[in-house]
């Protein structure tokens, strides 16, 4: 927070070198309540070190502080008050945030380093589950953070495209299926395939080895298999490049778990080399006891080798590739054992930048408290889900605003927004239930509410037809309000990085939106007077900051709604 740092500064300095200013920056703290001012020092640590009471140190420093941020500095027991000084601070805030416009926020402690980010991620011939979709947007948003705080970031979407399930894929095709229906409706088709050879196979066992012959063909290159499942792929991707682009969501790599078939070998090798391997039933894994976790498996008992076995090996490739700093795998709380088991068998063969690996998980997506199943082929398909949603946004429109120009642009971006929104403004661990309707409600904590808001500041500062050249501070508790919540949006950006948390921007947004309602409702904004200009400036200043802030979560904010 502006003042903040400042007043940290301040305090070292009259300590004569007693205590260093990360010292200070540590215990400093925003008071609960704004009568006890914007920033307070603790002096429990000075006094333990200076063998005197708090209280005395606090009043003494008190007396010293005298800085033209702060409008007065007094002793509160053992703390060290500082009020900061409306009119300096928020002049300098406006000033700042309407020249950095959208770069306001950007941070620079990521500069020169890489993060790559693992995220969505679906299966390739089945459907886009709501689990990628939360994987989606909270990857997306994380992505976005990290750029802003100056990360280069990689974004991989690591495509479900192996495995023995393809082998049954196309036995079943090859039994029941044809060109024509796949081609209607791909993804419906081919998990209708899938359910048939679940379903057949218990009647006829022997379809289990057709599959695995199927498969091993696959494996050797056999044309047919391959051609069959390059088209597979392609289909699946035409379906889910549908929502990425409703979605505005892009990657820079497509690399699948089928890239790494070439290089599973090295990583088999590699272990060996390293008397990493032991055998297991017959199969090879790697011993994971000392950490109290079962065995990592690497190969089959028949050779296949396995989930596991592919992100070690991605691993290996990405950190040759993009030397990251970073690698965050955004993915469902029920695989967290996997990635533990993945990061300490890569730390077992010695690697060091393991430890820059992170899993982040999150919880699922409910209805009527129950996880919604795409077992049995009852799916519930994404694009619809969010086509309905765009549905809704326009009725929305067409009741509230039919005049409005741009509908259909408008509806997408508040549809889209308000099922990315509804996700992110949780904290991502917990589960969410999921309901269109309350989506895409105008008030309350919803995505909607914020893109208004947005739109209602755009809307005056269009009605205003003035200039802001350069304002002048404010000295009025509801703007005093707002410029707080403008002052804090760097550190909230660097706090949901450091968290992995998006839902720290969407609460953040949500805050400033409704500080900016209640000045709105209670300050005469367009009224001809001295102040208008600043006025407007903390207007537009807010539409800068609520746009940004929209962004990083991967949303629109149109500027009419
Ligand atoms: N395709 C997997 C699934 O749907 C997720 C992959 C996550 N990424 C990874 N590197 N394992 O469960």
């Amino acid at each position: 927070m502006e003042g903040m740092k400042t007043f940290a500064e301040e305090i070292t300095c009259k300590l004569d070198g007693m205590i260093t200013l990360e010292e200070v920056l540590q215990v400093i703290e925003k008071p609960k309540y704004a009568e006890q001012g914007d920033v307070a020092f603790p002096c429990f640590l000075l006094a333990k070190m200076m063998k005197k009471s708090p209280q005395l140190i606090a009043a003494d420093l008190a007396k010293q502080i005298d800085h033209p941020l702060f409008g007065a500095v007094v002793a509160n027991g053992a703390y060290v008050n500082g009020f900061l000084n409306k009119q300096v601070v928020s002049e300098h805030v406006l000033n700042d945030i309407l020249k950095q416009g959208a770069n306001y926020g950007h941070l620079s402690h990521g500069q020169g380093k890489v993060i790559t980010i693992d995220f969505s991620s679906p299966n390739i011939a089945k459907p886009f589950s709501m689990g990628h979709l939360r994987s989606t947007v909270i990857g997306n948003a994380i992505a976005n953070i990290a750029e802003k705080s100056g990360y280069q970031t990689v974004r991989i979407n690591h495509l479900g495209d192996w495995g023995t399930q393809f082998g049954k894929l196309i036995t079943a095709y090859k039994y029941w299926g044809s060109e024509e229906s796949v081609k209607e409706n791909p993804i419906q088709e081919l998990l209708s395939l899938y359910v048939k050879f679940h379903d057949e196979v218990e009647q006829q066992p022997h379809l289990e080895a057709e599959a695995r012959r199927w498969f091993k063909k696959l494996e050797d290159g056999d044309e047919e298999a391959r051609d069959l499942w390059k088209w597979f792929k392609a289909e699946s991707l035409l379906e889910f490049s549908k929502i990425y682009d409703l979605m505005n969501i892009r990657f820079d790599s497509l690399n699948g778990e089928a890239f790494y078939n070439e290089s599973m070998d090295d990583t088999i090798q590699l272990l060996q080399e390293k008397g990493l391997l032991i055998e297991s039933d017959g199969a090879e894994v790697v011993d994971l006891q000392e950490y109290d976790l079962p065995p990592c498996l690497i190969k089959k008992s028949d050779g296949a080798t396995l989930y596991a076995t592919r992100d070690l090996t991605a691993a290996i490739y990405r950190q040759n590739h993009y030397q990251f700093d970073k690698a965050l795998y955004v993915v469902g709380q029920e695989q967290s054992l996997h990635f533990k088991q993945v990061f300490l068998t890569l730390e077992k063969m010695g690697f060091e930048w393991a430890k820059g690996m992170v899993h982040i998980p999150f919880g699922f997506i409910l209805k009527e408290g129950k996880k919604m199943s795409t077992r049995k082929g009852k799916v519930v398909l994404l694009e619809r889900v969010i086509e309905e949603a765009i549905e809704l946004a326009k009725q929305n429109i067409e009741e509230k605003n039919p005049q409005l120009a741009q509908k259909e642009e408008v509806a997408k971006a508040v549809g889209v927004g308000a099922i990315i929104f509804h996700d992110l403004k949780n904290e991502r661990q917990g589960n969410i239930e999921f309901s269109l309707e309350d989506m895409l409600k105008f008030e309350g904590t919803t995505g909607p509410y914020v893109q208004y808001t947005h739109a209602r500041a755009c809307s005056i500062i269009r009605k205003s037809e003035s200039n802001i050249v350069h304002p002048a501070g404010l000295n009025d508790d509801y703007s005093w309000s707002v410029i707080k919540s403008l002052m804090e949006f760097p550190i909230v950006i660097e706090k949901s990085l450091q968290q992995y948390e998006p839902s720290q921007i969407a609460k953040y947004v949500i805050d400033l939106s409704q500080e900016f309602n209640k000045y709105y409702s209670h300050v005469k904004i367009l009224v001809d007077d001295t102040e208008k200009e600043s006025r407007l400036a903390l207007v537009k200043a807010v539409t800068i900051v609520l746009q940004e802030g929209l962004r990083l979560l991967g949303m629109k904010a149109p500027m009419e709604m």
